[in-house]
């Protein structure tokens, strides 16, 4: 049986916060322990630049997010990590793709509706493009799974459309990837709004807990983290507030949540509370202090995203050269 690929991405904007690590970064670190696949992360740059962004900012961030991956438990010796943009393949076939996908598919993304709305005039084409070089970020490596949260759902089904689409006219070339993730931590809400998801752009800061953020701004989120009426501790949907809290201490603890509601029957909101606070402060020191130790080695993150760079255009040639073939783009022999 032929190893399975499994790729993911993250955008190197804002700060990595604990919806990126539950709904994401975690399902990688495990499925590192699969023998039989290949994993490729990348640091989707190319992403990031669909709404303006401080160049010297955006270069800092993508060697940061390497070094968070890294902290976060990626074993640079199982896993490659590369920078989007230093693979040009990627921006290659998203135009290809751009050639062939009708607008209307386009036109029924919800998150460029949400982001365009947002944006108004200030909307760029890139961002209506987004979710096709995305589908190209995991198809030029013929991915089998793609780790994401819930949000991507939409995107991963449109990428399945591109290359059924493409495989119908100009015979099979893409394998049709699958969306994987778990249930309760595929969505982490907002601490403030627990009807809204944790997210970079939330301008409330005490709706999230950033993976690099300080003891003191961890404590005080959570306890601040609002909560539901009554006072047991369960995961139910009449209980969003407490649900996501006992989604976010089992993602970080291993303990199920049925094992949590248990533990904490009778316990009060404040109690659990603490002890949460206390788990991840805990989780997010020991990633603070291993992401300390790479971002002040260069040399070793510079040889990680070289290796991971070479490896990914290493596949990902041999796709673009076959696309290529098969639609035209190349002289005739005769
Ligand atoms: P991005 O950078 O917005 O988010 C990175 C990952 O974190 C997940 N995520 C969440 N999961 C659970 N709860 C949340 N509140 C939460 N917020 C974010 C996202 O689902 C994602 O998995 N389009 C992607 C990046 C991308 C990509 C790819 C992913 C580009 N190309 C190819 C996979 C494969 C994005 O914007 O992620």
């Amino acid at each position: 049986m032929s190893k399975l690929t499994y790729f993911s991405g993250i955008q190197p904007t804002g700060n990595l916060h604990l919806g990126n690590y539950l709904g994401a970064i975690k399902q990688w670190v495990q499925m590192q322990s699969d023998p039989d696949c290949d994993l490729l992360f990348c640091i989707v740059d190319l992403h990031a630049i669909t709404v303006p962004q401080d160049p010297e900012i955006l270069r800092r961030k993508n060697r940061q997010v390497a070094a968070l991956y890294i902290a976060c438990g990626l074993d640079p010796k199982r896993v490659k990590i590369f920078i989007q943009s230093e693979n040009p393949d990627h921006a290659y076939l998203a135009w290809i793709f751009s050639c062939m996908v009708p607008m209307g598919w386009m036109e029924r993304m919800t998150q460029y509706k949400d982001k365009s709305k947002k944006q108004g005039e200030r909307t760029s084409v890139g961002l209506f493009n987004y979710p096709i070089l995305m589908a190209c970020d995991f198809m030029l490596y013929d991915a089998d799974l793609v780790p994401v949260g819930d949000d991507q759902k939409q995107h991963l089904e449109l990428a399945a459309d591109i290359g059924e689409k493409f495989n119908n006219i100009y015979g099979e070339t893409f394998k049709i990837a699958k969306i994987y993730n778990q249930k309760e931590t595929s969505r982490i809400m907002s601490l403030q709004n627990p009807s809204s998801k944790m997210s970079k752009s939330d301008i409330d800061p005490s709706g999230t807990i950033n993976l690099l953020d300080s003891t003191d701004a961890i404590e005080k989120n959570v306890r601040r983290a609002v909560t539901d009426s009554g006072k047991d501790i369960i995961y139910s949907p009449q209980k969003p507030a407490i649900a996501n809290l006992l989604a976010i201490y089992s993602g970080f603890s291993g303990i199920s949540i049925s094992e949590l509601e248990k533990k904490y029957k009778g316990v009060n909101y404040g109690d659990f509370k603490n002890d949460l606070a206390k788990l991840l402060v805990k989780e997010l020191s020991d990633i603070q202090d291993k992401y300390q130790k790479i971002i002040n080695k260069p040399e070793y993150l510079d040889r990680i995203l070289d290796e991971g760079r070479d490896f990914a255009i290493s596949i990902s040639s041999k796709k673009i050269a076959l696309v290529k073939e098969k639609i035209g783009l190349s002289r005739s022999h005769s």
